[in-house]
């Protein structure tokens, strides 16, 4: 039997992606091997996000160039296949720079993949079109094997932070319609998934088609998909603050089904910065918009994603994203030094910031982070919540899950108990995950 190693990086919607050109090449026979030498396709989805992200690619693909040459030795056949952001990108760059390669495919073209390939062994292709067809139409099935499962309903970003290359390599937003993502979420459903999570670039931007004809919002969509038997927890991710509609923001206190957890980036508190990033909002309105959030859900976790070393960015602008940090709290967040990306309006300017400068202010802010989410974790000791059991844990006995919060706990209990919500009493809080213990559920009650 044929085999496809695929694999990712970057983004959430880079791993739907991934696991849906795994369904493409499963239709054409192809079964999944996590072993690269068994390959006869490899897919590499790549992430043009940073640079470090982006050159991570070159590397991986010079070694797979030997073991191409390696396989060919031994009379077997490899495709090579750039998919993801950096094909976007940087498209006919890459066959130019890496002569393994047989196929480049863009984020929008990856249904195509069997003829792409086909066509491949008469000579390379590169396909980064925006297609008139739309992919999900022409996606075969969906196989999942989870409990918890992500699921595309907006791609795309028109809002154009002056750091950001996804307005580039993702194209304008676009949504789909509510038809297409409750019929998705009915298969998660039916295969046993029970929590998932509605992904976009700006997905609370989400305006899909309705079956009246009308634009849906994130909220009417969330709705719909929770009415679906079965479905015992939605998330969403990623948001921009400007778009945090006052029906989204009530949405947290009126649909059981939406976990109390918002990913809401901020990048910066510090408006000279937020101004120069084009993000379109100061400090202030953020600090807004998070009382009016906790006014609707008290409890909502927060997670947020920053950038240090923005270009212009001094001392002063950084210690206003410290005291932002300070002020608002968060569960958990991503915080990354400024890469600048060719094409994006920042790279072009000429006073970046040094790199031990970038690395110092990263180390400072991560380690504040790291207090407040270690903070937010023994919070949460003693406390009785309710667990969604994803699969089994490390040792023979125990399980692992979430919280509502999205803290993992891992805890003894069957494997029966996989698939359901289960009320656990935390222990303690370690490093990186929570232990606790099984409790009947009328005491959590
Ligand atoms: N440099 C550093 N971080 C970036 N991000 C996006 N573009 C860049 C860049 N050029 C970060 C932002 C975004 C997250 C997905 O990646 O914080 O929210
Ligand atoms: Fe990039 Fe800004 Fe769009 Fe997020 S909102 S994808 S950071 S341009």
């Amino acid at each position: 039997m044929k085999k496809a190693f695929v694999k990712s990086y970057g983004c959430q919607m880079n791993a739907y992606d991934a696991a849906r050109m795994a369904d493409v090449l499963g239709a054409e026979g192809y079964a999944p091997t996590d072993t690269v030498e068994d390959a006869d396709v490899v897919v590499l989805n790549t992430c043009h996000i940073r640079e470090k992200a982006a050159e991570k690619v070159y590397s991986e693909l010079g070694r797979l160039r030997e073991l191409k040459g390696e396989r060919r030795r031994a009379g077997l056949d490899t495709r090579i296949v750039v998919a993801g952001c950096v094909a976007q990108a940087e498209g006919a760059e890459i066959v130019a720079r890496q002569p393994a390669v047989d196929v480049v495919v863009g984020p929008q073209s990856y249904h195509r993949l069997p003829d792409l390939i086909a066509r491949s062994r008469e000579r390379r292709v590169v396909d980064t079109e925006f297609p008139v067809e739309d992919k999900f139409d022409h996606l075969p099935a969906r196989r999942n094997r989870g409990v918890t499962a992500f699921l595309t309903v907006q791609e795309g970003c028109d809002k154009f932070c002056a750091f950001c290359v996804v307005p580039y390599t993702r194209g304008a937003e676009v949504s789909r319609s509510v038809a297409a993502v409750v019929g998705e979420a009915e298969k998660l459903v039916a295969e046993g998934v029970r929590e998932i999570t509605l992904i976009g670039q700006n997905v609370n931007a989400y305006h899909g088609l309705s079956a009246d004809g009308a634009a849906a919002t994130l909220p009417d969509l969330m709705r719909a998909v929770a009415a679906i038997p079965g479905v015992a927890r939605i998330r969403y991710t990623t948001s921009h603050p400007n778009d945090m509609a006052d029906d989204l923001i009530r949405a947290h206190a009126e649909i059981p089904a939406l976990m109390p957890y918002l990913h809401l980036p901020v990048q910066s508190g510090s408006d000279r910065i937020l101004k120069a990033m084009n993000r379109k909002h100061t400090g202030d309105q953020y600090r807004r918009l998070i009382e009016r959030v906790r006014a609707s859900r008290p409890d909502i976790a927060l997670s947020s994603d920053f950038i240090v070393g923005f270009p212009g960015e001094t001392d002063e602008d950084f210690a206003d994203t410290m005291r932002l940090v300070e002020e608002v709290g968060f569960e958990s967040a991503f915080s990354f030094k400024y890469s600048p990306r060719p094409g994006t309006p920042a790279a072009e300017r000429a006073d970046a910031v040094p790199e031990a400068v970038k690395s110092e202010r990263l180390a400072a802010l991560q380690a504040l982070l790291d207090r407040q989410r270690h903070a937010y974790q023994r919070a949460a000791e003693g406390q009785v919540v309710d667990v969604l059991v994803e699969k089994a844990g490390r040792h023979p006995g125990q399980v692992a899950g979430k919280t509502p919060h999205m803290l993992a706990v891992h805890f003894e209990a069957p494997a029966s108990t996989i698939g359901s919500v289960v009320a656990v009493r935390i222990r303690e809080a370690g490093a990186n995950s929570l232990t606790g213990e099984l409790v009947q559920r009328a005491e959590a009650a």
